[in-house]
């Protein structure tokens, strides 16, 4: 079985991460979002993924080989000269994705976390006969999503409309999708969008299917988004494997932390935090609801809460930093700093306190 994940896309609303790597490369519980997803798609037997691509190819080529290797699995590229949207990649890649068998293949949006429950998706698409299977989640701001209308006991879909201006309906477009081979032939080779050209058009003629989401799902391509997601995704895994948790009197709820970080003395850590790879966190340190990315110092009795703290950078002794601040890679912020809401580009030097959020170029 194959698969396509579509990469592409600027990830401008993850800036400023997205300035040092591709969007799904950004590291989400110290993985990269996509190798979450390339792992359930491993899991359930797919044995080739096609990364639609057109944004910062090489980073992704070179990191493409070490996933191939890691999980056992082809990867192959299909590369966009120019963006072509999220139904155009397929077009590009119909000669990877039908390989003769009639087999229906996987579509997957690179920034949503969930437990991918594609084996029961699979299941579904067998009983209902349609083209497309799809997946949909309940959310509380369906505008910013595409929005599903569709029958509760079929499944079976009445209207899609991509992010609509008027309340139409409370369940949206997952992103990920099964598709028939014959979707293939609805698609053309431009630019275009499966949400807005494709589905609406496979719903009216009553051959697109939802299948409602069980467990948990967050679109983490912008930071508040992404630190939701990591809560989530923390709870689940405190329910599926306790053991990846750091458990201890000085952790607070669920803590993620690779191995390879080195934790001070009289921390306070958690909830919902990931320490990444080579961290260094000192004595006395306070951190909630964040994210600290590989080879970043936090030092004594620095405070973190509600923040992302990119690859490599420092916060400075009794600096405290908050209210969704992000920062690049290779920021340091000097001691005894107050970051509210700073959204700091990478490889800066800060010396003076932010003290309303804004960006700092
Ligand atoms: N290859 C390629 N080329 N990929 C693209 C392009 C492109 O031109 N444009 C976007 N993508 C990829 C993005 O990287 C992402 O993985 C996916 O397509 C969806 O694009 P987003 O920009 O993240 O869309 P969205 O979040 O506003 O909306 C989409 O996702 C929602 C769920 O998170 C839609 O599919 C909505 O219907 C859905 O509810
Ligand atoms: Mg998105």
């Amino acid at each position: 079985m194959k698969a396509l994940i579509l990469v592409g896309g600027f990830g401008t609303r993850l800036r400023p991460l997205t300035l040092s790597l591709p969007k799904p490369l950004v590291d989400f519980a110290n993985k990269p979002m996509i190798l979450h997803q390339i792992e359930a798609l491993k899991t359930i037997g797919v044995t080739e993924v096609v990364l639609a691509i057109n944004y910062q190819p090489d980073v992704m080529l070179s990191c493409l080989q070490e996933f191939e290797a890691s999980l056992g699995i082809k990867i192959v590229c299909s590369r966009e000269y120019e963006p072509m949207g999220t139904a155009g990649p397929l077009a590009l890649a119909r000669d990877t994705l039908i390989d003769g068998s009639g087999d229906p293949f996987f579509v997957l949006n690179s920034d949503v976390i969930s437990q991918y429950p594609l084996k029961q998706m699979m299941e579904f698409h067998k009983t209902h006969g349609g083209e497309a299977s799809i997946l949909v989640t309940k959310v509380d701001e369906p505008s910013k999503y595409g929005v599903v209308v569709m029958d509760e006991l079929s499944g079976r879909v009445h209207r899609f409309v991509e992010k609509p201006q008027v309340f139409v309906g409370n369940k949206i477009n997952a992103g990920m999708y099964l598709l028939n081979p014959e979707v293939l032939d609805r698609i053309e080779m431009r630019p275009t969008s499966i949400e807005k050209e494709v589905f609406p058009k496979i719903a009216q003629e009553n051959k697109l299917f939802a299948m409602v989401m069980p467990g948990f799902w967050m679109d983490i391509g912008q930071p508040k988004d992404y630190l939701t997601g990591l809560k989530l995704y923390l709870e689940s895994l405190r329910k599926t494997h306790p053991e990846k948790l750091m458990d201890g009197p000085n952790v607070l709820g669920n803590v993620l932390v690779d191995r390879s970080a080195q934790i001070g003395d009289r921390c306070l850590i958690g909830p919902d935090v990931c320490i990444g790879p080579d961290c260094i966190i000192e004595t006395g340190v306070r951190l909630s609801r964040c994210t600290i990315m590989r080879g970043v110092k936090v030092k004594r009795h620095a405070c973190i809460l509600g923040s992302i703290i990119g690859w490599h950078s420092t916060v400075g002794q009794w600096a405290r930093v908050e209210n969704m601040t992000v920062f690049g890679e290779d920021v340091h912020l000097s001691d005894e700093m107050y970051s509210n809401g700073g959204v700091v580009l990478p490889h800066k030097q800060i010396n003076t306190s932010i003290l309303s959020p804004k960006i700092l170029m």
